[in-house]
This record gives structure tokens, sequence and C-alpha cells, in this order.
């Protein structure tokens, strides 16, 4: 089989993450981690979804910085572009089109439901805008744009992946199989990271306290204070237990950064101190961030290499994605366009 053949016997896969600014722990974990791995198995399509980041008001310089800082973060956590294509998703106008499009196979009542909307509306009284509506639609197009197949996306994500497929469904039932219906992906391991404060409240960039959250790019120092002062229990004993929520997400980030598993991880820490054990959870977390820090430190200053970076994607996902745009709309009945 040609090497040609062989990539295209490979499912595809359509994740995109917000320019929030530095990622979290919990985002790393939960998902970025989780984006290179795949990238041997898979054919992968990864964006910075500066359009989905509108939805909420957000400053124009500060959304060219965080989108900018978001792909390098992107690359410095292994995105290898020989393999996979990293773009910024407004370069690649097809999602916005395909977006309009599929508004029109989208139910009101359906994108009334969605909790994250409920949410976000109840948070932003002030601007209730219709891109905030209709932020799953275009969360579908991103995926069906492509084609997809698997859709890797933490837990909150999993209702706007079940309207895409569904959305996906009735247009097929209506104008003839055109679109793949994608999977969700949950990875191995899709830890959900907790507050060190709050541990009953997922880790979040928006929590006022700073020591609740650990940013992937802390210094070593900055990552072993935060954990000492982790919050934990009265009790003495290291097992993840129900009850122990700042011990319970202690071990689960412990294992998901080192591989063993929480079991192996009780064994290690039976009969030491919670000291102890923050400290060891905290010089694990600093080291295996080390290369990932390293490696952005390099990369955000380097506009030139970024910038041929994000060009040579987004015209690879625009050529791509104009294929199956086209057809959606021989489908619908639009008059071919020769304007190029
Ligand atoms: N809504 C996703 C989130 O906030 C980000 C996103 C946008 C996405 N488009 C996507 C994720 C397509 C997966 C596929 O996490």
């Amino acid at each position: 089989m040609s090497e040609q053949n062989q990539q295209q016997e490979k499912k595809l896969i359509f994740s995109g993450i917000q320019p929030t600014g530095t990622f979290t722990l919990g985002n790393y974990i939960g998902a970025i981690r989780n984006w290179a791995p795949l990238q041997d198995e898979y054919r992968c399509i990864y964006s910075v979804v500066d359009e989905h980041a509108i939805t909420v008001r957000i400053e124009p310089a500060v959304l060219r910085r965080k989108t900018l800082e978001a792909y390098a973060q992107l690359l410095a956590c292994g995105i290898d572009l020989e393999k996979s294509l990293l773009f910024i998703q407004s370069h690649v106008p097809t999602h916005a089109q395909l977006s309009w499009v599929l508004n029109c196979s989208a139910q009101f009542g359906e994108l009334s439901r969605m909790t994250q909307f409920k949410d976000k509306s109840r948070k932003h009284q002030d601007d209730i805008n219709a891109g905030l509506f209709d932020y799953p639609v275009l969360m579908a197009a991103d995926i069906l744009v492509y084609n997809a197949d698997l859709v890797p996306i933490g837990a909150d994500q999993t209702q706007h992946l079940e309207l895409a497929r569904v959305i996906a469904r009735r247009f097929n039932s209506r104008y003839g199989d055109t679109f793949t219906v994608p999977e969700g992906y949950v990875p191995p391991v899709g830890a959900r990271i907790m507050s060190l404060q709050d541990p009953t409240k997922k880790m979040s960039k928006s929590d006022e306290n700073p020591n609740a959250v650990i940013l992937i790019l802390d210094d070593k120092d900055t990552i072993i204070r935060k954990f000492k002062r982790a919050v934990t229990d009265s009790g003495s004993e290291i097992v993840f237990r129900e009850g122990k929520d700042g011990i319970n997400n202690l071990l689960t980030i412990y294992s998901a950064v080192t591989g063993k598993s929480i079991e192996e991880a009780e064994k290690e820490f039976d009969g030491k101190g919670y000291g102890d054990f923050k400290l060891a959870v905290g010089e694990v977390v600093a080291d295996h961030l080390a290369p990932v820090r390293d490696a952005y430190a390099r990369l955000v200053d380097d506009k030139a290499y970024l910038k041929e970076c994000y060009t040579r994607c987004g015209a690879e996902a625009l050529r791509y994605s104009q294929r199956i745009l086209n057809k959606v709309y021989r489908k619908v009945g639009f008059v071919a366009s020769e304007i190029r």
C-alpha cells in the first residue's frame, strides 16, 4: 500500500481549544497532553478556536496575544507539524461558512437546552449574544467540515458533541449521506483535575486564588509552593477515598503525570505524611512540565516561525475542508460558483 493510501486508512481526529491564556494543569491532563500521542495512530487536525472566544467579551489585543500564545503552547506540548495540522480557526473561513448552513439544521429548542449556554448566559447577563447561543453549531461545523471520525473532548463538551451528531444525522437524512457522524474520544486518562484550594471545584484559570491553579508555564518553585499549600483534610492517610477530595486530587495528578496507578501511588506513600506527599507531587509535576516550559520559551518569541506554521497548516485545512463545503453547497441547492 502506498504511503498516501495508508494515510487515508487512518481515522481522522479533530479537536479545538479556546485561547483562554496560559493553560492549566487541568487543561493539560484532561485534554492537551492527550493530543500528541494520538498523532501516530490518527490523522490529527487541531485548531485554536478564536471565533468561539469572541462569544464573550475579550479585548482585541488580548485575544490576539492569547491566540498566538495558545498556538505556541500547543506546539510546546508536542503537536508535531510533520504529522498533524495546527491552525487558527479564523484563518479557515469554511468553518463559519458551514456553520451558517448547519444553523438551518439546528433547532432553537435544542440550542436553548445546552447547559453551557444556560451557565454562560447567567454569568454574562448583559451580553447574551447570538454567538453565545450559536456556539455549539460553530463547534459542529469545526468537526463536520473535515468529516472527522473522532473528537477528543473534556466531559463538559459531551452535550455539544451529541448535538453535532444530531445535526449531522439530520442533515444526512434531509439531503443524503454527506457527513460522518463523529464519535467522542475519551482519553484513557481523562482525569478531572480539581482546584488545589477547594478540591470540590474544577481547577479553573478564572479562580481568584492563584494558589488554586497550576499553570503549565509556572516555574518549579511556584509549582512546589502551590502544592505545599494544597488543601487536604484533617486525617493522615494517603488513600483514595470518598470524602478525601484533596488527597484524591493529588493522587489523581500524581498518577496522571507518572503513569503509575492510584494503587501503586497509595503503596508508595504508605506511612508517609501529607507534607512529604505534597512535595513529591509538586516535584513530579514540575519535572514533567519543565520541557514544555523550555520549548515554549524558545517558540513564543519566534513570530516568523509561528506564522509560517499557522499559515501552512491553515492553507492545508482550507483546501481539505473546501471540498466538503462544496459538496454541502451542492446538496442544499446553491448554484455552483466560479468565483475564486
Ligand atoms: N468548545 C470546546 C471547548 O470549549 C472547544 C471547541 C471548539 C472544540 N470547537 C471544537 C472541541 C471542536 C472539539 C471539537 O472545550
